[in-house]
């Protein structure tokens, strides 16, 4: 299916040149794990905020449990000087300081931009600076860069964006400094069919995420058939997580968890980590959850839907699989937990709950059990 649209594409255009081929920059074997700006504090991020927030992410066990990217999304930027180089806003008043203090803490310092002339909320983007940029991204310290379609809409046609995308890879990568390079079209161009051509390590696959349970299981639900593109190193992104902000019920929030964790995305906490409840923390938190989405075999789970429960499957580099049953309807539902049906190539003895953090000998063909509305039972299946 991806490569008939890519093969369209091209035939489309008639400019087979215009997918590039970036080697890889080696970067984000296993998913990024980290924290972003823009949904807790849009317009308003600054730098001591972001201090604080690298404070929180250490004093909460989260960069110890993985989240060591803390990124800054659209509105830090100022203008350009006489030569070009841009400068960050008053908001942000000493990147380099900024990205050291990120740094001393152990953790990594990410940023935003876009291929346009403008960002998407209007700030100075890369267009015909895109080399300068780079410089001044690794001279600053960053290690994670965001790339936002926004304005290049007005400069670039679609079919152009791989080359667009292309370019910043490149000049990233020849300034010697490690950058993750995360590409956001909002899913658009065929973008899974190429993202890993143009040098990326993750793209976005759909439009923003919203703190709601319908557009959370329409983001994932919208890459579920896209499980080929994500590997080792190249990632579909289904956009942040929402846990904690207050739109979901908790049930609702263990299920955004696990599907992430389920398709190999990129777990960036877009809460405000600094007054975090426990119930979120224990979400957040869930190092056996997290242990699914890293594993390093970097397969993104299939799904199977079956009336109102949806079931999705991972291999796991142990020989183990995940799999995750998700009560899509209003009511509970009896699940039944079928070895037989899953159809899997090693044997298994053992049932991990990685909610509840039990384990359960399997008897028989397996067992059932009910699950909540819009809950999530998550099982780890395989020798004891
Ligand atoms: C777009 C992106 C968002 C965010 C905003 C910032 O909407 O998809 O993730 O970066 O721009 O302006």
């Amino acid at each position: 299916m991806t490569f008939f649209l890519l093969a369209a594409m091209i035939a489309g255009c008639g400019e087979v040149s215009l997918i590039p081929n970036i080697p890889s920059n080696g970067l984000a074997k296993t998913p990024p794990m980290g924290w972003n700006s823009w949904y807790s504090f849009g317009g308003t991020i600054n730098e001591d905020t972001v201090r604080s927030i690298a404070d929180a992410i250490v004093s909460s066990g989260m960069r110890d449990a993985g989240y060591s990217y803390i990124n800054i999304d659209d509105t830090w930027e100022g203008t350009r000087d006489a030569q070009g180089n841009i400068h960050p806003n008053q908001r942000f008043p000493d990147m380099k300081g900024l990205a050291d203090y990120i740094h001393s803490k152990g953790l990594k310092f990410g940023i935003y931009s876009s291929p346009g002339p403008e960002t998407c909320a209007g700030f100075v983007g890369s267009y015909g600076h895109e080399e300068q940029d780079a410089i001044t991204y690794a001279a600053w310290g960053v290690d994670y860069l965001k790339y936002d379609w926004c304005s290049a809409k007005d400069v670039y046609s679609g079919r152009a964006s791989p080359a667009a995308y292309a370019k910043m890879a490149t000049a990233l990568q020849s300034t010697g400094r490690p950058i993750i390079y995360s590409l956001c079209n909002y899913g658009e161009d065929y973008v899974t069919a190429w993202g890993s051509k143009v040098g990326s390590n993750l793209w976005r696959t759909t439009s923003d995420i919203q703190d709601s349970w319908e557009k959370m299981i329409s983001n994932i639900e919208a890459q579920a058939s896209d499980a080929n593109s994500a590997g080792p190193g190249h990632w579909n992104d289904p956009d942040m997580l929402q846990v904690g902000r207050g739109g979901m019920t908790q049930a609702e929030y263990r299920t955004h968890m696990s599907l992430w964790a389920m398709a190999s995305a990129p777990l960036l906490a877009g809460n405000d980590i600094r007054v975090m409840s426990s119930e979120t923390s224990s979400i957040l938190l869930n190092s056996e959850v997290i242990a699914v989405d890293q594993d390093r075999l970097g397969t993104q789970a299939t799904r199977i839907r079956n009336g109102d429960i949806e079931r999705w499957l991972k291999p796991l580099a142990d020989g183990s699989v995940a799999v995750a049953y998700v009560n899509l309807g209003s009511t509970p539902a009896q699940v039944e937990v079928s070895i037989q049906d899953l159809h899997l190539a090693n044997a298994v003895t053992t049932a991990r709950d990685l909610w509840a953090h039990t384990s359960l000998p399997l008897g028989g063909d397996g067992f059932s059990r009910l699950v909540p509305s819009h809950d999530v039972l998550m099982l780890k299946l395989g020798p004891s």
